[in-house]
């Protein structure tokens, strides 16, 4: 009895063990996207614009896919959606793609960046300085 036991947890570390974190999902062969819940939605509304694999190489909470989602709306003209597309869109998202430690990081907060040495020269001062 024992002996027999021991396939199905192997079995069981194998293909159950990532499932929680969405691993082990298929993906859609044509956008990579992981097959679970919305993605559908996803498909129809991601991937217009630029390759899917920007969505599945990134990470984040609900609030930061939300902030991304807002960015591309404010500057690179994504459309609005209805809340609940919204809403649908972002749990799928932080489900399959939630915060990981040794992924790809967050934009850094253009406050922090280094001054960009081939912007037009400007009246304003300098604000990035200020925090070095
Ligand atoms: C209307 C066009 C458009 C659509 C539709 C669009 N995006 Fe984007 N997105 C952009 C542009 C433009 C960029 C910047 C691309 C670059 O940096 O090369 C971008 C960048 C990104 C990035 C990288 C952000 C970063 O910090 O590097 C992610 C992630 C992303 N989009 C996810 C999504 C998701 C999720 C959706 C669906 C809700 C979506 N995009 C739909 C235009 C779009």
């Amino acid at each position: 009895m024992r002996a027999r036991r021991i396939p199905v947890v192997l079995a069981m570390l194998i293909f159950g063990a990532g499932s929680a974190s969405g691993q082990g999902v298929a993906l859609d062969p044509m956008s990579g996207l992981k097959m679970n819940g919305d993605w559908e939605i996803v498909r129809a509304n991601c991937i217009a614009c630029h390759s899917p694999k920007l969505i599945t190489q990134q990470r984040g909470s609900e609030a930061q896919w939300l902030h991304m989602i807002r960015w591309m709306q404010a500057k690179q003209n994504l459309w609005q959606f209805d809340p609940d597309t919204e809403s649908r869109i972002i749990a799928y998202l932080a489900e399959n793609y939630p915060p990981q430690d040794d992924r790809r990081r967050m934009a850094i907060p253009p406050r922090l960046m280094p001054p960009n040495p081939y912007a037009p020269p400007t009246k304003e001062p300098d604000n990035a300085r200020e925090s070095l």
